[in-house]
């Protein structure tokens, strides 16, 4: 059996530079999970001492803490300012950016639609951004959009950096079918498409596909997606402990992707243990 790298895969621009400043700041915590997974968290534990905080109430006033790549929400950062020591931001500047819009555009008198999933924290950061909590909006499809009011004519759109743009684009077009001013920002990062496009071309080849990423992770999940497209048998694993010999059983060509919070040495793990199955 052939076993073969996707061409762009793994770790994104915004991941390396968080782990790069944390590894700077030994002994320091997080506020929340610093990216999307749990093998490398635990290495920054155990190498430099990087703990986690899951709330706000566990900071101490001589605490250095990291603020993850997705960003948190406005308020909890005023609030850190007040309790830590030193606040260390790792938000990745991809991230900044749909904030940033938020913020002046909500200022200009637009409503704001966010083309994102709510529950994630990306989302919850950047739509605390908004002057006005009540005229910020979030949708997941086009269908959504039939119970939003809008407070304003003029109306901007961001949309969460790992999300597909082809649906962003049928957002937009729904959106600007019944509007006269829709502002749309592409605050979708390139890394994904990267990561993607090279997942759907190897996963077209491939009889068996192994998706590397965390479980929570979005867009290691839409990279498990897109490989089921092509190929039925996609698994979608965290590490090497996962895998099963049968998998691999008369299979030709494995392909292997992963998302962009993970680390090449849980990758060449991976590989290594697939390739003990021969
Ligand atoms: Fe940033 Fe894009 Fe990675 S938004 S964290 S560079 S996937």
């Amino acid at each position: 059996m052939k076993i073969e790298l996707a061409s762009n895969y793994g770790f994104c621009f915004g991941v390396k530079r968080a782990i790069d400043i944390a590894q700077k700041y030994e002994n320091s915590a997080t506020m929340g999970p610093l990216i999307h997974n749990q093998d490398e968290i635990n290495r920054l534990k155990n190498d430099f001492n990087v703990g986690l905080y899951s709330n706000l109430s566990d900071v101490k006033p001589n605490d250095t803490v990291i603020i993850r790549t997705h960003g948190i929400p406005k308020n909890d950062l005023k609030e850190l300012k007040k309790s830590a020591k030193k606040v260390i931001n790792a938000t990745c500047p991809f991230v900044t950016t749909p904030q940033n819009i938020v913020k002046n555009m909500s200022k200009e008198g637009y409503s704001i639609l966010i083309f994102g999933d709510l529950e994630h924290p990306e989302v919850k950061g950047v739509m605390s951004y908004a002057a006005d909590l009540e005229d910020v909006h979030v949708v997941l499809s086009v269908k959504d959009l039939e119970k939003i009011i809008f407070k304003n004519k003029k109306i901007a759109c961001v949309a969460q950096t790992t999300k597909k743009k082809e649906c962003y684009l049928e957002i937009i077009n729904a959106l600007i079918l019944k509007n006269k001013e829709v502002r749309v920002f592409n605050t979708i990062c390139d890394a994904t498409f990267e990561n993607q496009d090279a997942a759907r071309e190897i996963s077209k080849k491939a009889d068996v596909m192994i998706v590397i990423g965390g479980k929570s992770s979005s867009n290691t999940k839409q990279l498990h997606s897109i490989c089921l497209e092509n190929c039925k048998d996609s698994h979608l694993i965290e590490n090497e402990t996962e895998l099963e010999n049968s998998w691999f059983k008369n299979k030709e060509f494995c392909g292997i992707t992963a998302g962009a919070s993970t680390p090449d040495w849980v990758i060449q793990k991976v590989i290594d243990k697939i390739e003990s199955f021969k």
